[in-house]
């Protein structure tokens, strides 16, 4: 099973970003599916690893890559001008010029973050969130400074340049819309000058659009990716020169990495980045980017989690969560939690006189366990609501997770740990309960969708994981 059903709430009713406006579409009920799609595994990789700057020099490998397919060592990017209408001696040496800028550009942020990796203080690292917050800053400021995306013009609208602006795939149609809006500051309409290249389409858009309900086939999606791969990398060099390795596309819907299968350069060498970030399902963070999942409903946070609650308020549940039996984890939560303790409140449907963000006010840990897949919009929820998430999942690369410290706002339980889940949770002390507080409320901005986009919030964070990507540098 890979589709949720309960979590999706508004059954038939989706949501679109229509430029900027966000208008209501009503389409037909998407099935829900029981497939199973395995695909071979990358090793896992435990998302919390020892922070250290390494450098591998992604230029360097593509260049050799595309020099084996031409047999030709010198600049990649000059052997790949028989597409330009015009391709006399003078523009081919603008474009190496170009090319050169961009490397150069390249070359000094890594070396000015390098060089600010060592130099972090405590007050840049407010509950400690940062594997090294001095790296980070230096590295925000180089993207801010430099990154330039080229967002490919051409598909049609609707399942391309859109997407679902509420409910459960929000974050995909809002980062969508964001990079395509006029005022954003990193789209370049100069494919020549771009460090990478967005190729905007929508895979939740696709299943409601191309997937025939109960039909259990994934093929139209396959095809529709492996088109769009086809129609860039025909009518423009990019994609060929760099075999598609500074190309990326993003989506939250589960389907998203058995869409991306469409094309094989797409699934091994593209940035995915996506909410099923399951290192058990080819997700591979290396390349790969961590998307948070957001729930909006009516495309808006809920108004009770919209600012940070008081410091004081009072909690008086040791732990809370409610939602559908999907997967197994959640399974093996209920085995054990389902309306067994009084304190450490697990719920299959919640209790009509409950509402969610209101029972995680009053609690001091949020459940967020994975369902049919590893991402859940609890995680971000949680931290609205400075409920300290306990996250119960196997496989899952958690967002942002190479510049954040996930131990100094969320508390990992092992699957197999389940069944002693009260007792861990009790057994935290409180001053560290405290600090995981202190983490929380300093996280918050880094998971907030704005709309324009504001520095620091998820858009520039979802850039900025694509950015260290394209630099190939790892905290
Ligand atoms: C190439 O473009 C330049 C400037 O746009 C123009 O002056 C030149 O004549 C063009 N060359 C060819 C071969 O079309
Ligand atoms: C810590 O870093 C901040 C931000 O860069 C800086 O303003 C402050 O002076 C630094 N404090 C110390 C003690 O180095
Ligand atoms: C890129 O490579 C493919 C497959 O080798 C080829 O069909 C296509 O024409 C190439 N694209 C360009 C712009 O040369
Ligand atoms: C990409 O990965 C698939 C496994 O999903 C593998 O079968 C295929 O050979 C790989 N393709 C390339 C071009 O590396
Ligand atoms: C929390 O603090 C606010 C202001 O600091 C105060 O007005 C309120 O009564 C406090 N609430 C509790 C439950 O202590
Ligand atoms: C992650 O992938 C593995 C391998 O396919 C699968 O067994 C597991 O259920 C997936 N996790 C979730 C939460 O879907
Ligand atoms: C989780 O539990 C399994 C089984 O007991 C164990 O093999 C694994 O090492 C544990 N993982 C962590 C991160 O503690």
């Amino acid at each position: 099973m890979m589709k949720r059903s309960g979590d999706d709430g508004n059954g038939g009713v989706v949501y679109a970003c229509l430029g900027v406006l966000c208008c209501v579409l009503v389409v037909s009920v998407i099935a829900v599916v029981s497939v199973r799609f395995s695909v071979s595994g990358s090793p896992f990789r435990s998302s919390v690893s020892a922070p250290t700057v390494s450098i591998v020099e992604l230029e360097k490998k593509a260049i050799a890559a595309t020099a084996v397919a031409n047999r030709n060592p010198s600049r990649a990017i000059a052997s790949d001008l028989s597409f330009s209408p015009n391709s006399s001696f003078s523009r081919k040496s603008t474009l190496v010029r170009k090319d050169d800028k961009i490397q150069e550009g390249l070359a000094r942020a890594r070396a000015a973050i390098r060089k600010a990796a060592g130099v972090g203080n405590l007050s840049m690292n407010p509950g400690g969130i940062y594997r090294n917050p001095g790296a980070f800053y230096q590295s925000y400021k180089e993207m801010e400074r430099r990154f330039k995306v080229y967002v490919y013009e051409d598909g049609d609208f609707i399942i391309v340049h859109n997407g679902p602006c509420k409910n459960i795939y929000a974050s995909e149609g809002r980062f969508i819309s964001e990079m395509e809006h006029v005022n954003n500051n990193f789209r370049t309409r100069d494919p020549h000058s771009a460090h990478v290249y967005f190729m905007p389409f929508s895979v939740t858009w696709m299943v409601k659009f191309l997937y025939v309900p109960l039909s259990y086939d994934i093929e139209p999606l396959k095809e529709f990716v492996s088109d769009y791969v086809r129609l860039i990398s025909t009518k423009y060099p990019f994609w060929n020169r760099s075999h598609g390795a500074d190309h990326f596309m993003l989506s939250c819907h589960d389907w998203a990495p058995v869409a991306s299968k469409g094309n094989d350069l797409l699934y091994n060498t593209s940035v995915r980045v996506l909410c099923n970030a399951n290192t058990s399902e080819g997700f591979n963070p290396q390349k790969d980017v961590s998307l948070p999942e957001i729930y909006l409903y009516n495309g808006v946070v809920s108004p009770k989690l919209q600012s940070p609650p008081p410091a004081n308020i009072s909690r008086p549940y040791l732990g809370f969560f409610a939602g559908g039996l999907h997967g197994h984890v959640r399974k093996t939560l209920f085995d054990h939690w389902k309306g067994s303790d009084s304190d450490l409140r697990v719920y299959e449907y919640l209790p009509k006189d409950m509402d969610y963000p209101s029972e995680m006010l009053r609690s001091k840990f949020c459940l967020c366990p994975s369902g049919y897949e590893v991402a859940s919009p609890r995680v971000v929820e949680a931290m609205y609501a400075e409920c300290v998430p306990v996250m119960l999942s196997d496989h899952y690369v958690f967002p942002f997770s190479d510049v954040l410290n996930w131990e100094a706002f969320s508390v990992q339980v092992n699957i197999s740990d389940i069944p002693r889940l009260k007792e861990i949770l009790v057994a935290v002390p409180e001053d560290k309960y405290m600090k995981l507080k202190e983490g929380l409320r300093a996280v918050r901005k880094h998971f907030e969708l704005n709309r324009p986009a504001l520095r620091f919030d998820m858009f520039h964070m979802i850039l900025h994981s694509i950015w260290l990507r394209r630099l190939n540098l790892r905290f």
